[in-house]
């Protein structure tokens, strides 16, 4: 029988199947199934070659320290854990028009300005387009080396060339195409193989490579997420379209930590470190309304105070909506329900809704103490403490359990001027009692109940 010379891979996943379906069976995911010419068969049956004996090392031993580059823009230097580290690859995913090519084309002419050989390749620009960019970040006189290509094997070709660049960005993986392969370019197969060559190549020459992805909200697009495990470091661009921060996450990191964030403002004149986001995301707060609560959160190593709204109205419709932006609607639902049975707070006939102003996404538990503070406000008309802030985790039976670093928060807030703080009660054995930093009063709170009193008014129904 002849081999069959297509085959169905999915596009979201890479899983392979052997007729077209229209959900694939591996992840789920409706129409990401597509043909693709099969590769030449592999030398399945043919025994393995004898290959060399490896050399064992004792796991203790002298090793160098990495060096890292330095990019010259703090919040990228901070989230990729200091520095560039040499032959290290850095996947950076967002939606489009996110700002990737904003970023990386600042970063890439910070670094040649300070001395390192900088190639940029735009699989999507023209020369033109990247230069006019350029120019209105005031970078054109950055001694960048500039390409628009998309064959992979000229890119290689070129990058294999005598002198090795230091720090190579290619905008975007899903541009680039390998003409050994049948596939369009963007498929997973395309993708993979091209990730997988720039990779070896990278790490061969000792080179920085970014490798610049797409990621649509779906995933659908041939999903850089086959590229994932193949690279040293992911980094997740991301923001509202609307707002004009953009966050910078570290997903992976094979050199550093992968809580930390950078946080930059779009501006007409690309983006802009913002060293000191507290400030910037409480920057509209309007005191005294009530309904709003300021939550003293943590992004790695870096306390974030960010303000948490909440509007409790009663439900015009038969089922209450509950809806939430920047955080995680199941936690809000079990909040609710938490508050229904500890402290009696009917909350049947209103809609919640909930915010996270400024754009930001919260994925800590310990937001909710400042999201019940919030709710309490609105259902109850009565605003929190203007110049609170709260942080701690609740509980199914209601305890407003212990979170991280309660040290550095209450020092955050106090520097934004912040005069009182509710808090978990402190574990008197783990935790040495630290006195509160100076001009702040702290409340400690260990059931939900104790909060009941900073909002007296017509709270719904009692039981
Ligand atoms: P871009 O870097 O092209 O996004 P990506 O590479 O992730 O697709 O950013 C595009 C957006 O950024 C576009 O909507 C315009 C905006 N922008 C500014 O607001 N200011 C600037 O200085 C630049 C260069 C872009
Ligand atoms: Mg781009």
């Amino acid at each position: 029988m002849a081999k069959s010379t297509v085959r169905y891979v999915c596009q979201s996943c890479g899983a392979v199947h052997g007729k077209w379906a229209g959900r694939c069976d591996a992840c789920g995911a409706w129409n990401s199934i597509a043909e693709e010419a099969a590769p030449e068969a592999s030398p399945q049956g043919k025994a393995l070659a004898k290959g060399r004996v490896l050399d064992f090392q004792p796991l203790s031993g002298q090793g160098e320290p990495t060096p890292r580059r330095a990019t010259g823009i703090g919040e990228l230097d901070r989230v990729t854990g200091g520095g560039l580290v040499a032959g290290s690859v850095l996947l950076v995913g967002g939606d489009p028009g996110i700002g990737k090519s904003t970023l990386l084309l600042q970063a890439a002419a910070r670094l040649a300005t300070a001395g390192a050989a900088c190639v940029y390749v735009s699989g999507e620009e023209a020369v033109d387009q990247v230069r006019l960019r350029a120019r209105r970040l005031g970078l054109a006189e950055a001694p960048v080396k500039l390409a628009a290509a998309t064959s992979l094997r000229d890119i290689a070709a070129t990058l294999d060339a005598a002198e090795a660049p230091d720090v190579v960005v290619i905008d975007s993986i899903q541009t680039m195409y390998l003409d050994t392969l049948d596939s369009a370019p963007g498929t997973v197969t395309q993708v993979r193989a091209c990730a997988h060559e720039l990779i070896r190549l990278a790490k061969r020459r000792g080179f920085v490579l970014f490798l610049v992805g797409h990621v649509t909200k779906e995933g659908t697009l041939a999903g850089p997420r086959v590229v994932e495990h193949m690279v040293d470091t992911v980094l997740y661009f991301e923001g509202e379209r609307g707002h004009q921060f953009r966050i910078l996450r570290a997903n992976k990191n094979r050199f550093g930590a992968t809580d930390e964030i950078g946080v930059f403002e779009m501006t007409d004149a690309g983006l802009a470190e913002v060293a000191n986001p507290s400030a910037l995301f409480l920057a509209e707060r309007r005191g005294n309304i009530a309904g709003s609560c300021v939550f003293a959160g943590l992004e790695g190593s870096r306390p974030l105070l960010v303000e948490i709204q909440a509007l409790v109205a009663p439900a015009a419709y038969g089922t209450p909506r509950r809806a939430v932006i920047g955080w995680d609607s199941g936690r809000l639902s079990m909040l609710l329900a938490v508050m229904e049975a500890r402290c009696g707070i009917a909350f049947g006939g209103h809609d919640v809704y909930l915010n996270v102003a400024g754009g930001l996404k919260i994925g800590e538990p310990a937001a909710d103490l400042a999201v019940a503070c919030a709710v309490l406000s609105s259902i109850s008309g009565v605003p929190a403490p203007a110049d609170g802030a709260a942080f701690g985790e609740i509980g199914l039976s209601g305890e407003v359990r212990a979170v991280s670093q309660p040290d550095l928060r209450l020092k955050e807030a106090a520097k934004l001027g912040f005069a009182s703080a509710l808090m978990p009660r402190r574990l008197r054995s783990a935790n040495r009692k630290s006195a509160p930093p100076e001009g702040l009063s702290v409340r400690e709170i260990g059931h939900v109940q104790d909060i009941l009193n900073l909002f007296p008014a017509n709270r719904g129904k009692e039981p």
